[in-house]
């Protein structure tokens, strides 16, 4: 069975790809995951916050007298160096041990870091760079123009600072979701991952206090995702690659048959443990087996709204036939 295909222009065997977690933060679980046939992997972000944080506690532990001024440039430069030196350390040893690409993975908030940070990924020998633009617009005084001004100078900039394929991962909250997809991907980067699933906050009741709500993502965070590959799959110039809710072999269908060039999982390997890797795939395998198809493009996108009858599926958000036909 050939489950053989293209992501990002790179050649990979399995549409199925490790997304970036702390799983794929250390080389012992990035080897398993390969020998569970994941096609690639995405190594776990590099966050630019941890970096500042970083910076910020060495300075608080510097006596009062030392010059902060003279001192910042070299403490920020020696301590982000220090952070990004292991995390280039893991790219390079997993590019010797593997043999299926390795994605790294970068999430900045400010844009001259983008900058700096992105061109030392392609130095350190990564085949792809996503980049995890988690932007959440909570500023009542930015626009939607701000924000894409955002979007497309890092994307215009970067574009122009390294030769590898790039991939942007997106969140699901944008007004004009359709539209600013498909100018992304005019905009000559490589693929678009749909998508983040951002880190959630809970109140307990009993308490009175904030705390984080469960990461880890469940089964039926698949249908957003699921309805956003359909309707897109055809109006973009870039991969898509599907992440958030994929949880069996058969959500990993479901998202090819709907359009997507590659399937992210997280929540599952972690529930299920890395060996899941290979459930999924033996499962991929078995339903294409069944219905008699020998490559994935045999399949792929078949239904992806290409008619009014998908569309009026995709794009229903409320009840109204569904009601009236009870
Ligand atoms: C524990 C944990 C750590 C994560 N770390 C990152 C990260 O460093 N960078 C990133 O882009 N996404 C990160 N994610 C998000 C996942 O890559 C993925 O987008 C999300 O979990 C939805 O996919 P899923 O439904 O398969 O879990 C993390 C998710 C979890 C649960």
């Amino acid at each position: 069975m050939n489950t053989h295909t293209k992501y990002l222009g790179l050649d990979i065997e399995s549409p199925i790809i490790a997304g970036s977690c702390g799983l794929t933060n250390d080389i012992e679980h990035l080897k398993q995951l390969e020998a569970a046939g994941a096609g690639a992997v995405i190594i776990k972000s590099v966050f630019e916050e941890q970096i500042i944080f970083d910076i910020k506690r060495n300075l608080s532990m510097m006596a009062p007298t030392d010059n902060y001024g003279m001192s910042y440039e070299y403490v920020a430069s020696h301590v982000a160096d220090d952070s990004l030196g292991k995390y280039f350390d893991l790219i390079r040893e997993a590019k010797r041990q593997l043999h299926i690409p390795v994605i790294g993975s970068i999430n900045c908030y400010s844009f001259e870091n983008w900058m700096t940070y992105t061109q030392r990924f392609q130095e350190a020998g990564c085949d792809a760079l996503e980049l995890n633009m988690a932007i959440l617009p909570y500023e009542t005084t930015l626009s939607y123009e701000d924000v894409d001004r955002l979007f497309s100078d890092i994307i215009n900039t970067l574009k122009k600072s390294v030769s590898i394929p790039v991939s942007i991962k997106v969140s699901q909250n944008f007004t004009d979701m359709a539209n600013f997809m498909q100018r992304l991907s005019w905009m000559g980067i490589n693929g678009i991952t749909m998508f983040n699933k951002p880190l959630n906050v809970d109140i307990d009741v009993n308490t009175m206090q904030l705390h984080h709500a469960p990461s880890l993502s469940s089964p039926d965070e698949l249908y957003n995702t699921l309805r956003w590959v359909a309707i897109l799959c055809k109006k973009l110039r870039c991969d898509i690659s599907a992440s958030t809710g994929v949880h069996t072999a058969d959500d990993v269908v479901k998202m090819l048959l709907a359009g997507a060039g590659t399937v992210q999982v997280v929540s599952c390997l972690y529930k299920n443990g890395v060996d899941y890797m290979r459930t999924l795939n033996d499962g991929l395998q078995a339903w294409m087996k069944s219905k008699g198809y020998d490559s994935v493009d045999q399949f792929r996108g078949m239904l992806a709204v290409k008619n009014n009858e998908q569309a009026s599926m995709f794009f229903r958000t409320q009840f109204m036939k569904h009601f009236a036909e009870l």
